[in-house]
């Protein structure tokens, strides 16, 4: 399940089944201004862009709407949405779109979220207050039956001071009144010779009252009154309201650079109130993937859509960063473009079950057998996958057999309509095998299709890499400061650069993404270091170059 899909949220969410996601969280991009709001600056993004701005603000609400509508056809039964925005066009999406599209009886928040403080920035508040906050639209598919786990956080402080004020060995306490307005039973007995105040009654039986002794809970003021003690690290703390200020990054290694990453934290809160375990995310709007990342770390299944491809490959990188943590899952990513080395020296049977599924047929579940075919399309018709180039004719000869005892009436009735005997997929076909195929048909009458792979699926190749360094010398504390330049070469163009310092064990962590100049200055100390590149071209695809550095008196490529 868990997927990183490259395309227009609209495009990728008609083609998701209705009813299948729990939760879906979204922070499109705002009816801001314009630099702002280009933050990858690819094509993709930019398109996206001129979509929703050419008109005014009811044009960016008609465009959002229409994606929302998609979202609340997937969202479960049970499931909500929380749409993120800021004081833009708040109003008028709540109105507009989830009102009308969720219904008013659906809603359940407006949620504050304090992004920021105005510090000491006197312009923030000096023609208006200071816009510190966004705002997250929590509504559910439908608000009677939807998934909701409460959430506590910690007492305020100054709350901690009033009421949780005496303490014993056990720790801070806080003392509540033992009795009662209403009797229950027998509760108007002498405790330690001591009566309920006058009119009332003890809250509990002689028994508990007995128990809790035992216990060591009754705390006694000095008149010799009891009270029930309420420790406060048995207290689950205070449930959480709509205004949330301390949803903020947790370190610096948490940020990835770019103006409109969230914090995990936010959306820690928000997947843990509205999914359990195994339950199914989707952000359709995922920039650099936050929310999926909270996902898989909670043990949520996730689908993560963005038009940019930028937005995608960080979210990998960034994921695949995660991934040498052995809990996290999985995940595929779909670009619009294949790479062909990837397809070509994948694992054949995957490659097989792939291409056959790309064509819409069912493929072998058994590796072997079935006289060496790879499926059937959906009108039976057997396919056989080569996982090669230059296909030949001993191929064709072979499958020709095999078609004809995989089923015989099948075989000679498409001989007898003039229709497709059987398709044969390679990533090309040599001469030998066209000629083959061309003297079936004459000879014959059986008619055998030869498809490219790049017939069913776009290829591409992926960039060209290289990587050079020069020494610029040591500083003051002995660091070894070295200059690093990457040049790639893509048809598509290049996207960006992305650096790992510390390569280890094959696993790319960046230290620096989307470097879009492919330049870059860092020191050393004397040893050996292992470095990364990696650029990611327009179409998503991407090359790694490795330098392993010898630092000593000097500096030595080995
Ligand atoms: C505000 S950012 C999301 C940031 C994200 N919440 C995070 O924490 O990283 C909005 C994202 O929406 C993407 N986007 C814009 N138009 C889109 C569309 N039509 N379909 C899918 N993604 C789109 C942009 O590329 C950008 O990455």
């Amino acid at each position: 399940m868990n997927q990183l899909i490259l395309g227009d949220c609209l495009e990728v969410l008609k083609k998701l089944e209705s009813e299948s996601v729990d939760l879906i969280y979204l922070d499109p991009p705002f009816f801001s201004n314009r630099n702002y709001e280009v933050i990858w600056g690819d094509k993709g993004e930019v398109r996206s862009f001129e979509d929703r701005w050419s008109g005014g603000v009811e044009h960016y609400i008609g465009w959002l709407k229409e994606r929302v509508e998609q979202m609340h056809r997937v969202l479960k039964p049970t499931g909500s949405i929380f749409l993120h925005c800021d004081w833009h066009a708040g109003s008028y999406i709540q109105v507009f779109i989830l009102d009308k599209i969720f219904g008013i009886q659906n809603f359940r928040n407006q949620i504050v979220w304090k992004r920021t403080t105005t510090h000491n920035d006197a312009k923030q508040g000096a023609k208006q207050f200071g816009r510190v906050c966004d705002f997250i639209f929590f509504y559910s598919k439908n608000a009677k039956i939807a998934q909701f786990n409460t959430l506590y956080e910690e007492y305020r402080q100054e709350y901690i001071l009033q009421t949780y004020n005496k303490k014993d060995t056990k720790g801070l306490f806080k003392a509540s009144d033992l009795s009662a307005a209403k009797p229950g039973g027998n509760t108007s007995y002498e405790w330690k010779g001591i009566k309920p105040p006058k009119g009332r009654y003890w809250a509990f039986s002689i028994e508990n009252m007995e128990e809790f002794e035992r216990q060591d809970k009754i705390y006694y003021s000095s008149t010799g009154k009891p009270y029930l003690k309420h420790y406060l690290d048995e207290m689950p703390g205070v449930t959480v309201d709509d205004f949330w200020t301390n949803c903020i990054f947790k370190s610096k290694e948490e940020r990835i650079g770019y103006p409109t990453q969230k914090p995990e934290a936010l959306l820690e809160r928000i997947i843990k109130c509205a999914t359990n375990e195994e339950d199914v995310v989707l952000d359709p709007f995922n920039g650099g993937g936050t929310t999926v990342a909270v996902a898989d770390k909670f043990n949520r299944q996730w689908i993560g859509i963005d038009s940019s491809v930028a937005a995608i490959k960080v979210t990998q990188f960034r994921l695949d960063k995660k991934q040498t943590d052995i809990f996290a899952k999985p995940f595929t990513v779909q670009l619009h473009k294949y790479d062909y080395d990837t397809l070509r020296y994948k694992d054949a049977f995957e490659f097989e079950k792939f291409i056959v599924q790309q064509i819409g047929g069912t493929s072998n579940t058994k590796q072997r057998g079935d006289l060496g075919l790879d499926g059937k399309t959906q009108d039976g018709i057997p396919i056989q996958v080569k996982r090669s180039d230059n296909i030949g004719r001993n191929v064709i000869d072979n499958f020709f057999s095999a078609v004809q005892r995989f089923d015989k009436n099948l075989f000679e009735k498409n001989k007898a309509e003039n229709k497709t005997a059987g398709v044969i997929i390679a990533f090309s076909f040599g001469k030998g095998a066209i000629e083959e195929v061309a003297r079936l048909k004459n000879q014959d009458g059986v008619m055998i299709q030869l498809l490219k792979v790049e017939d069913i699926i776009p290829i591409a190749k992926k960039p060209t890499l290289t990587l050079k360094f020069n020494d610029l010398g040591v500083d003051a504390k002995k660091l070894r400061e070295i200059e690093f330049i990457a040049t790639a070469e893509s048809d598509a163009g290049i996207e960006f650069y992305a650096w790992d310092w510390n390569y280890e064990n094959n696993v790319f962590k960046f230290d620096i993404v989307n470097d879009k100049i492919g330049k870059q200055t860092q020191k050393f100390k004397a040893g050996t270091h292992c470095i990364a590149v990696k650029v990611v071209d327009n179409d998503g695809l991407e090359s790694i170059e490795v330098i392993t550095l010898k630092i000593n008196g000097d500096v030595f490529a080995i």
